[in-house]
């Protein structure tokens, strides 16, 4: 039976999978809600959105996804307090983004009211769905396909936009080990670095398989230019923290203007942390490993929370970094994680009651 909220369409699923899934033990990304919400255009327009059970969508072998990889998402969380109430951090910030990537590749914009409406209507549907295990989350993943069909390799006339959730627990399962990678890259200049484009993912899985076959869980991508410079992990920004300052590569065509990386920035500053923005040498790295004043790095991103680094690899070396009995990652994750969780005030007014 369909009903209707707002502008939505809404057709339940007739029995929930949800009795079904341990949420004692919820891997990343891999167990996924009842529904899903789902909206296209064509004929040059954004359609109406439609909630619906979720399931396998029907395409054209010819879609332009498949052929030119022109695809948009967002990485999202939805929180349930001790009252049981559902929030979101910063939504808007990811429906800007989503928009800024789409129109690097040429996907329409999509209406703002489609992303608020469709986002809020589908997570209060889930709000079951919403773990509440220490460190677990539910995962919200919006995106946007070229479904329409051709062999031009020219922009599609047919697009579709969904919400798919997941319950989930940690990205990473603890500390992680990062190679410093200087012969593949990322990003270039004028390219699409910035964008939360799929392709930008999927070429990062060779050269961090390559990392991994090595003992190293992510790679640090650097400039494509020089490989001086440190830029972006791919499923995060990076932190440094050398003495008592923290430091992050400043946002460019080439890396991500992450959620997490600015509300770090902004807690750090609140908190009177000194923080750096500025191009972060490799060498200065390693020279403040080899004296000491090397005290932390850490990944910071909406999966990855923040993601404290044990040590980093570069050419043929290894370098480990201290344990810390008051790290700035500790204090970070705790004013971020409460401000999510709704267990502390929210001076900078990011939450967002579902
Ligand atoms: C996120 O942090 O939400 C992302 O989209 C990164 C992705 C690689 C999991």
């Amino acid at each position: 039976m369909e009903t209707k909220t707002g502008n939505i369409i809404i057709e339940k699923i007739k029995e929930s999978k949800i009795t079904k899934v341990d949420f004692s033990n919820l891997p990343f990304g891999k167990v996924y809600s009842d529904h899903m919400l789902v909206c296209d255009y064509k004929d040059g327009a954004w359609q109406a959105p439609r909630i619906m059970p979720y399931g396998p969508v029907s395409l054209d072998p010819s879609a332009k996804i498949f052929h030119y990889g022109q695809s948009v998402f967002e990485g999202m969380k939805a929180y349930k307090d001790a009252e049981g109430r559902a929030w979101l951090f910063r939504p808007e910030e990811n429906q800007k983004r989503l928009n800024i990537s789409s129109k690097r590749i040429s996907i329409p914009e999509l209406p703002k009211e489609i992303f608020m409406e469709g986002l809020t209507t589908l997570l209060k549907l889930e709000k079951d769905w919403i773990p509440t295990t220490p460190g677990s989350s539910l995962y919200v993943r919006p995106f946007i396909f070229a479904s329409g069909s051709g062999l031009h390799a020219s922009p599609a006339d047919q697009y579709k936009f969904f919400i798919v959730c997941a319950p989930s627990g940690p990205y990473f399962a603890g500390k992680i080990k990062v190679l410093i990678e200087e012969k593949y890259s990322r990003a270039a200049n004028g390219g699409v670095g910035y964008a939360k484009a799929g392709g930008n993912y999927a070429g990062q899985f060779y050269p961090t398989q390559l990392a991994q076959d090595k003992g190293y869980q992510q790679v640090i991508w650097t400039d494509d230019n020089t490989h001086e410079y440190i830029e972006e992990a791919g499923a995060m920004n990076i932190f440094v923290r050398i003495n008592d300052t923290l430091m992050t590569s400043p946002v460019s065509d080439r890396i991500l203007d992450g959620v997490t990386r600015k509300s770090v920035i902004d807690i750090a500053k609140a908190e009177g942390i000194p923080v750096e923005i500025r191009k972060i040498r490799v060498e200065e790295l390693i020279s403040a490993s080899k004296n000491g004043s090397l005290k932390e790095m850490f990944g910071a991103g909406t999966a990855a929370v923040i993601s404290p680094v044990s040590g980093f690899g570069h050419r043929e070396s290894d370098y480990s970094l201290p344990e810390l009995e008051n790290s700035y990652a500790a204090l970070l994750k705790k004013r971020i994680t409460d401000i999510q969780y709704n267990k502390a005030e929210d001076p900078f007014g990011w939450r967002f009651q579902v």
